[in-house]
């Protein structure tokens, strides 16, 4: 299997190219800065592991890493939408910045959105593919909390995204799922945080790699389903 991980220079998705590589998967780790990204493959050290840089926000950068999968491999069976920013957990919707809310919404729905559009196609070709949308709580509208506006608003969005991308492509075999990955030990959750990386990574690699007839446009957390 060839599986592409986005924003997996450290943190969830760096442990997510590590899990996937050791499962014996091909996997490009991309960053959109190319020395973090590199040294974070120095780190990784697995001949399973390619590096490629990519700025989801960013089309002529997600087109030049869809020519080099193509020329490289010439087929993607996962697609990780990991790449997220802002965490705006001391903000509500009055005391937002909405040029903040614009970028991260620019990275966190419009960055996987273009994704799939440029790497859904690819997947149709071999009838198979599995895309996950690395969500988190905040973004479950049934449980909303009134603080992270701009992050919230994102993710919600992103869910949405994961519903109407899984309709359009449940009869080419490709399977489409939101996953939060709890609150993890990374640079967005925070020291405090109770989970490892390893743990964060789990369900998105178990989504990454569901068997085919599995479910897909849901939501899940610790590889159970969770409500929208
Ligand atoms: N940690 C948690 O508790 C938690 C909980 C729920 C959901 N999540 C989600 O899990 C995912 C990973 O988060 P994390 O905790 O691992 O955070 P992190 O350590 O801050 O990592 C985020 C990654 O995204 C990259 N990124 C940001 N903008 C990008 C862009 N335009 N193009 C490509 N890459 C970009 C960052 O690159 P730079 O290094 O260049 O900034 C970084 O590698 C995010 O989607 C986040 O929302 C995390």
């Amino acid at each position: 299997m060839i599986a592409i991980v986005t924003g997996a220079n450290q943190g969830i998705g760096l442990e997510v190219v590590r899990q996937l590589a050791d499962l014996g998967h091909t996997v490009v780790l991309t960053s959109r800065n190319e020395q973090k990204g590199r040294a974070a493959l120095d780190q990784v050290n697995n001949p399973n592991v390619h590096y490629h840089q990519l700025d989801v926000t960013d089309k002529a950068s997600i087109l030049r890493f869809k020519e080099y999968v193509l020329k490289q491999f010439g087929r993607l069976d996962i697609l990780v939408n990991n790449a997220g920013i802002n965490y705006d957990v001391w903000h509500n919707v009055l005391n937002a910045d909405l040029d903040n809310v614009r970028d991260t919404i620019e990275t966190n729905l419009y960055g996987p959105w273009e994704m799939i559009k440029a790497f859904a196609p690819v997947m149709e070709k071999n009838n198979y593919g599995r895309i996950v949308n690395v969500s988190s709580g905040a973004g479950a509208i049934s449980s909303m909390p009134s603080n992270t506006p701009g992050y919230g608003v994102s993710k919600a969005a992103l869910n949405v995204l994961t519903i109407k991308a899984s309709g359009v492509l449940s009869d080419y075999n490709i399977l489409v799922n939101s996953v939060c990955p709890g609150w993890v030990r990374t640079n967005m959750g925070g020291e405090a945080a109770p989970r490892s990386v390893a743990k964060g990574a789990e369900t998105i690699v178990w989504a990454a790699t569901l068997d085919d007839g599995s479910p897909t446009g849901r939501f899940f957390r610790d590889k159970k389903e969770i409500p929208f």
